[in-house]
This record gives structure tokens, C-alpha cells and sequence, in this order.
């Protein structure tokens, strides 16, 4: 297959360009390299990437914009399948920038669809949605304190189901703009036949995540406790999410792709109720693991923050015949050995 991953130099779409690559197909990275100029961090960190995929075996990276009608155009006419991580990523980014929050999210996932619809064949596209498309509505799900996190209430210990409501939820522009490309891709699956699936991700991570405050909390946790840079929780610290490895989604996204059955699908993909962490709690285990404890400063609560995401894979272990595999344990071992080795790359100041 020639399989296209938009934003592919990211931490997601690197590893999904990787798997395709080892495994012997062809694949065709596209990104613009602006994630460290839209959330402040070092260049370094996407100059990284690339330079790892452009080593890769079968890999072309082609440094070009998701909003670019001619380039995806391009792209998306050889391409045998999609996997559209390209994206603006941040909440805070959004509320300062919502024209390029708008235009990434939106128009960018509007011209890879339009760009499929054009060619008249059945490409397999994934689409990276997520959580924040339920806002607050995930709130009222009978949220109470349980020693250091959020939980559920009775009867939705199985997470968050793909029925909740998306109205009236307090999303911030990054929910709605996700939300708006969100159901763009259920309806190009339903109207013109193009097999694409919505995964709902809550929170993922893995090595080559370049977390930052504003995004990618667990990198973020884990290079702050390696460095011994500071951490401010906006909030009490007891905010649970389910945790998925990257790894394991990446099996989800080539479940779907190589058997893709149902057009218009969505799901929701994490770790679901069996792989959780609150941050306090991530911060004991980290200090358990490393030996150091970050510096910790507590402030007010962020705009439609979740006090407890947990997804309800459900759907999706049932579809895709998949379930998540490695726990928040291991995934978080994996990734302080990680930036353990690369320490180098964080070490330099922020522009
Ligand atoms: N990481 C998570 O926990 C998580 C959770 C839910 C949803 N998502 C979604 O998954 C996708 C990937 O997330 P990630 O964590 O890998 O983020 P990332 O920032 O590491 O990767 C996104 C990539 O998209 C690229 N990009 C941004 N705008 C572009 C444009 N206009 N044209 C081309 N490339 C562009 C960036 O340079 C970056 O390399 C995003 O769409 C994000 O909203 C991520």
C-alpha cells in the first residue's frame, strides 16, 4: 500500500508512519513543522522526527501544509489509505489563535476528504478526534472525589460512551473545530462512500512525545521530573484520564484500515477503564521510578477542563476486534527511559 499520514512528523503520525514502513509499505509523511511554533517548544524537537523518518526505509517526508488544496491533491491521488494526524493540538492555542486552530482542524481535514472524494475510490481514511468534542458534558456523569482522582458515578464505569451528548458542552474553539471535522468525515463516509473511521482519543503517549504544559501531560510530567523543571497543575491534581500507549493505538488505526467494514465509524479509543492515572498520582509514580519529584505549584482551574475522562472502548475492541494492551505502568517506564536517552533535546531553552 502507499498509506499517507498527514502531520506525520508529529508524535502520533511518527509512529504510525514507522509501522507502515516495517512493514514493508510505502509511506508519505506530510507536515508544515509548525507544532513548535504553535505551543513554544524547541525546534529541535520536530527536526528530530523528521530526521528519523527520512532515514526510514520507504518513508518520503514532503514538507508541505494540510490546507494546501494543490499538495494534498497531490498526495491523496496515489495514496491507498490516510491516516490524518495532521493538526492544531492545543486547547490554549485555540482560545489565543482560533484562525489557525479553525483552519488546520477544520479546512485541512476538509481538503484530505475533498481530495479523496475527487478520486472516486474507497480510501480508507482515519481521522485523530478526540475527547474534547463531549466539553463539559463529561462532568455530569456523576463525578465525585476518590481519595487523589475524579471517578465516575454509578453506572458509567465503563467510560464514556460515543452517545453522550456533544451539545451545549463548553467545548473551546479546539473542541469544536475537532468536533466540526469530526462529523465532516462521518459524513463524506456516509455520502460518498469513502470507508473512514473517527477515533476519539483521550490521552496517548509514548516515546517522541514532545509534551509541553499545554499538551501531551504525561511527556510533559515525565521530562519536568527527569530535568527537575517545574510543574504548575491548574486545578487540585486529582483529574483522571485514561492513558493509551502509542503503540496500541497505532494496532487500532491498522485494524481498521486493513478490514475497513463500516463507513462513518466512531469510536472512542484510550485506554479505558482499566489504564488510568490522575496526575498526582502520575507524580508519586514518577518519583517511585526516578527518584525525583518536580517541583510542584498549584493554580486555578483551565476553561472546560474534564475533571474525569475515561473512554468506553467498547465499540471499538467490538469493530476492530482490539483492546489495549499496555498499562500506564509500562508505557510510562518506556517513555522515562526515552527521554532518559534524548535528555540532550530538552536540555536547550525555548525560544
Ligand atoms: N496526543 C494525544 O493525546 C491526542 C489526543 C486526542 C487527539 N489527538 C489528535 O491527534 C493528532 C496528532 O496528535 P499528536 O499528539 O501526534 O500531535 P503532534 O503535534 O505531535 O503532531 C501533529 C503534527 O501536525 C503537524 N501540523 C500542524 N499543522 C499542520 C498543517 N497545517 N499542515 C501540515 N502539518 C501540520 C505538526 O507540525 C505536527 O507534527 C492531532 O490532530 C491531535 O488533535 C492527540
Amino acid at each position: 500500500m502507499r498509506v499517507l499520514v498527514t502531520g506525520g512528523a508529529g508524535f502520533i503520525g511518527s509512529h504510525v508512519a514507522e509501522a507502515y514502513a516495517r512493514q514493508g509499505h510505502r509511506v508519505i509523511v506530510l507536515d508544515n513543522l509548525s507544532r513548535a511554533r504553535l505551543l513554544h517548544a524547541s525546534p529541535r524537537t520536530a527536526d528530530f522526527t523528521w530526521n528519523v523518518l527520512a532515514k526510514t526505509a520507504n518513508v518520503t517526508c514532503v514538507r508541505g501544509d494540510v490546507r494546501d488544496t494543490a499538495v494534498v491533491d497531490d498526495l491523496v491521488r496515489d495514496a491507498d489509505a490516510v491516516v490524518h494526524t495532521a493538526g492544531q493540538t492545543a486547547v490554549t492555542t485555540s482560545l489565543t489563535d482560533p484562525v489557525t486552530d479553525f483552519e488546520t482542524n477544520v479546512v485541512g481535514t476538509f481538503r484530505v476528504l475533498e481530495a479523496a472524494r475527487a478520486t472516486g475510490r474507497p480510501i480508507p481514511i482515519v481521522f485523530t478526534s478526540t475527547n474534547k468534542v463531549y466539553g463539559e458534558n463529561v462532568n455530569g456523569l456523576g463525578v465525585r472525589e476518590d481519595g487523589d482522582r475524579y471517578v465516575f458515578g454509578t453506572g458509567h464505569e465503563a467510560g464514556v460512551p460515543e452517545t453522550l451528548s456533544v451539545d451545549h458542552s463548553k467545548h473551546t474553539p479546539y473542541g469544536a473545530s475537532k468536533l466540526a471535522a469530526d462529523l465532516y468525515v462521518q459524513e463524506y463516509g456516509r455520502l460518498y462512500g469513502l470507508p473512514t473511521a473517527v477515533f476519539r482519543m483521550s490521552c496517548i503517549c509514548g516515546p517522541r512525545q514532545f509534551g509541553v504544559e499545554d499538551q501531551g501531560w504525561v511527556a510533559h510530567f515525565v521530562i519536568c521530573a527527569l530535568l527537575g523543571r517545574p510543574i504548575t497543575i491548574y486545578g487540585d491534581g486529582k483529574q483522571v484520564r485514561d492513558v493509551l500507549f502509542v503503540d496500541d493505538l497505532v494496532e487500532a488505526m491498522q485494524a481498521f484500515i486493513a478490514r475497513p467494514a463500516v463507513a462513518g465509524l466512531v469510536c472512542n479509543v484510550g485506554g479505558g477503564p482499566r489504564f488510568t492515572l490522575s496526575l498526582l498520582e502520575l507524580l508519586d509514580f514518577l518519583q517511585r521510578e526516578t527518584g525525583r519529584r518536580p517541583p510542584v505549584t498549584f493554580a486555578d482551574w483551565r476553561a472546560s477542563d474534564q475533571r474525569v475522562y475515561v473512554s468506553d472502548v467498547r465499540r471499538a475492541a467490538e469493530t476492530l476486534g482490539w483492546q489495549p494492551r499496555t498499562s500506564p505502568t509500562s508505557a510510562v517506564q518506556t517513555m522515562v527511559a526515552w527521554v532518559a536517552e534524548h535528555r540532550d533535546l530538552f536540555e536547550e531553552a525555548v525560544p
